[in-house]
């Protein structure tokens, strides 16, 4: 779709293309480089409801930095155009949630594998040498059952000392589970394989729970957020499992952080995968969110127990030593102050009730939403 959004910013670089910039992670990293000087183009089909609230905040923050393409990934000559004029692209647009996927297989594999597809061939014939770094995600490791965990009070843990002090690291065998799973982690292998053959310089960061402002987090995708939304609101929580299932999880700061050190230093990274969260200093269980969560809104959170999801995991944690090292990433943000944060962004901005999973509107409802 052409929209009037898509008016070059004034600028005068060639563009930085963030597919799923209107999204969590994608409007914290445009707003961080649109902040660094440059001009961003955010491609976004507004698959998610309520992240036109993300690209209306963008363009009031950063006016003549931030252009828009509201676009599918699925549409080649969009993406051909938006690829052919960047200096660097962010690959962050995608099918999010596991539930979804399981809905719709079909649709998770064309946006998640040829979505990524259609974009490392666009680079490849029209912009060769243009550095790619791909959001990739832990659920690549499958549901991690060969791990003998045990219980700590409100939490599962590996049984062996060494895996608990370190995480999960790249070494990890590969192992998809759910359509999800599949999809991003077949995309997550393209991504790499292109390094391989035919030298673009393209990485991976395979993500376990970011969290921070503007995350529409929901009960398909975004627990953080979306536990603190609910609490705020004063609603119940449902979980699902025994909710002593443990995440690290990282503010979005240090992983916008990460984002752009790959980017920078894509020469030393090229055809890498990186396991990005908070590692084991913020490794957290359900239960212990809803506790803390309890201590900072003054009051009981209701929650309430169904069964486990499809490939939930009991444990994952990220072993985070390579990426930082080869990154050079600080010491991730203690989850406590994270959360803060979290809450008190949200207070300020509470979220627009359409924000229910993955619901109704159509596209074009949203695109006419942006202002
Ligand atoms: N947030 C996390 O904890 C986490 C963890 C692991 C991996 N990831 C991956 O990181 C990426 C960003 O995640 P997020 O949390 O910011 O999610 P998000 O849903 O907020 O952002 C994804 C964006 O992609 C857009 N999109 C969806 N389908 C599209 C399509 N067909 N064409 C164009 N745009 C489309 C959505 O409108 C949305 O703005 C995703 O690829 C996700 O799989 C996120």
């Amino acid at each position: 779709m052409t929209d009037s959004l898509s008016a070059p910013a004034r600028t005068g670089q060639r563009p930085i293309l963030i597919t799923g910039g209107a999204g969590f992670i994608g409007c914290n990293l445009a707003d961080r480089l649109a902040r660094d000087g440059h001009h961003v183009l955010v491609l976004d089909a507004l698959a998610r409801p309520g992240v036109e609230r993300n690209l209306n905040w963008l363009r009031r923050t950063h006016p003549g930095r931030i252009s828009a393409a509201i676009e599918d990934v699925r549409n080649d000559g969009a993406v051909a155009a938006a690829a052919r004029e960047a200096q660097a692209v962010f690959h962050l647009a995608g099918q999010v949630a596991v539930t979804t996927s399981l809905a719709d297989p079909w649709t998770d594999f064309a946006v998640n594998v040829e979505g990524t597809l259609r974009l490392l061939e666009a680079l490849r014939r029209h912009n060769p040498g243009t550095p790619l770094i791909f959001a990739s995600t832990n659920k690549v490791y499958g549901d991690l059952a060969d791990v003998t965990i045990e219980r700590a009070g409100d939490a599962w843990l590996p049984a062996d000392p060494a895996l608990r002090e370190r995480g999960i690291g790249e070494e990890r065998r590969l192992d998809f589970h759910t359509p999800y799973g599949c999809s991003k982690g077949a995309a997550d292998q393209y991504v790499l394989d292109y390094a391989r053959s035919f030298g673009a310089p393209t990485a991976v960061l395979r993500m376990s729970c970011i969290y921070g402002p503007h995350q529409m987090g929901t009960e398909d995708q975004g627990w953080v957020a979306h536990f603190l939304i609910r609490a705020l609101a004063g609603q119940p929580i449902t979980i699902f499992g025994d909710g002593r299932q443990v995440r690290d999880v990282l503010f979005v700061d240090d992983a916008v952080e990460a984002y752009v050190a790959a980017w920078r230093r894509i020469g030393s990274v090229r055809g890498q995968a990186f396991n990005l969260g908070g590692g084991p200093a913020n490794a957290i269980s359900l239960l212990q969110l809803v506790r803390h969560i309890e201590m900072l809104t003054g009051r009981p959170v209701e929650t309430e127990f169904r069964g486990w999801r499809a490939g939930d995991q009991r444990y994952y944690v990220s072993d985070i030593t390579r990426a930082r090292r080869a990154l050079g990433l600080k010491q991730p943000l203690p989850w406590r102050q994270g959360l803060d944060r979290l809450a008190d962004w949200l207070r300020h901005n509470p979220p627009a009730a359409d924000t229910t999973p993955f619901a109704a509107h159509s596209r074009e409802q949203r695109a006419e939403a942006v202002s």
